[in-house]
């Protein structure tokens, strides 16, 4: 995809954000900033009763870069459940912006809500996770 694509999808969702807000008593909650810059991001999922993403909000603050593909992530996680959840890459993120060639401080904003997604879905799982130096989250 060419730049000025990407500068669309992010102008996009930035400005009219999908799926931004919060749910009352989310099953997974998860909120974690950019240690670059502060920006806090919060993700909430509420799971149906087969344990699949029935609702997922996100809130917080930050750079059109963190704020569009945290949204364009909720869209990415509607109606899956928890072990596709642990399967989504950096690059699925990456590609669904329009796979920028984004430097090392611009790649921690796109990818804060999915190492926040990640800490959610492990920490409800019971599991530890591990994040990597660029802002990625390691599979236990
Ligand atoms: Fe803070 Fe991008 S500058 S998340």
């Amino acid at each position: 995809m060419s730049e000025d694509l990407y500068r669309e999808i992010i102008l996009d969702y930035y400005r009219h954000p999908r799926n931004y807000g919060s749910i009352e008593n989310p099953d997974i909650k998860a909120k974690d900033s950019n240690p670059l810059c502060g920006d806090v991001i919060e993700i909430q999922i509420q799971l149906d009763e087969d344990n699949q993403v029935e609702k997922v909000r996100f809130n917080g603050k930050g750079c059109a870069i963190s704020q569009a593909s945290a949204s364009i992530l909720t869209e990415m996680v509607q109606g899956k459940s928890l072990e596709e959840l642990r399967e989504i890459s950096k690059e699925n993120v990456l590609e669904a912006i329009g796979s920028p060639d984004l430097g090392h401080t611009r790649i921690k904003c796109a990818l804060l809500s999915l190492k926040i997604l990640k800490t959610g879905v492990y920490s409800y799982l019971g599991e530890t996770t591990e994040v990597d130096e660029s802002g990625g989250v390691k599979l236990p």
